[in-house]
C-alpha cells in the first residue's frame, strides 16, 4: 500500500512537472535570430518581455509556449487577449506591448 502511494505521488508529481514546464529563457542565439525581425533588438528586451508576458497573461490560463503560435495568433489571438486584459484590469505601456511582441516572436522563431 505505502509503495503504492509512493508511485502515485512520483507520477502526480511529474504530470505536475510537465505541465509547467516553464517558458525557455532567451540567450544569445535567441537574441541573433530575433535580430531578423528587429535589427535593434536587445538581449534586455527580450528578458523584459518574458517578464510582461509571465506577469500579465496568466491570470485566466498558464504562459502558452510561443514557439507553437502561428501568424494568425500575433495577429489577431495575441491583440484580443490584450483586449481581454485590459478589461480585467490589466493593462499594458506601449512599451510593454513591444517588448512582449518581441520576445514572443523571437521564441517563435524554429
Ligand atoms: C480574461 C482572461 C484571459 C486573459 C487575461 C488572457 N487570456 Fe489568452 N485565452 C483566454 C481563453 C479563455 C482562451 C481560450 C482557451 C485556452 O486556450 O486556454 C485563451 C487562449 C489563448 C491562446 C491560444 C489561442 C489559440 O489559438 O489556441 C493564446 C496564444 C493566448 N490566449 C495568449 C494570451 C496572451 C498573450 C495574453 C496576455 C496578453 C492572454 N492570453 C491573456 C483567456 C485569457
Amino acid at each position: 500500500m505505502k509503495t503504492k502511494n509512493v508511485i502515485v505521488t512520483m507520477a502526480a508529481s511529474l504530470f505536475l512537472l510537465a505541465c509547467s514546464a516553464a517558458l525557455d529563457i532567451p540567450t544569445e542565439t535567441n537574441l541573433e535570430k530575433g535580430k531578423a525581425i528587429y535589427p535593434d533588438l536587445t538581449l534586455a528586451q527580450l528578458q523584459e518581455g518574458k517578464k510582461v508576458y509571465e506577469e500579465k497573461c496568466t491570470l485566466c490560463h498558464k504562459a502558452k509556449n510561443p514557439k507553437h503560435f502561428t501568424e494568425k495568433t500575433f495577429s489577431q489571438t495575441i491583440p484580443a487577449m490584450i483586449n481581454k486584459a485590459s478589461k480585467k484590469g490589466i493593462t499594458f505601456t506601449e512599451n510593454e506591448k513591444e517588448v512582449m511582441m518581441r520576445y514572443l516572436k523571437t521564441m517563435n522563431i524554429e
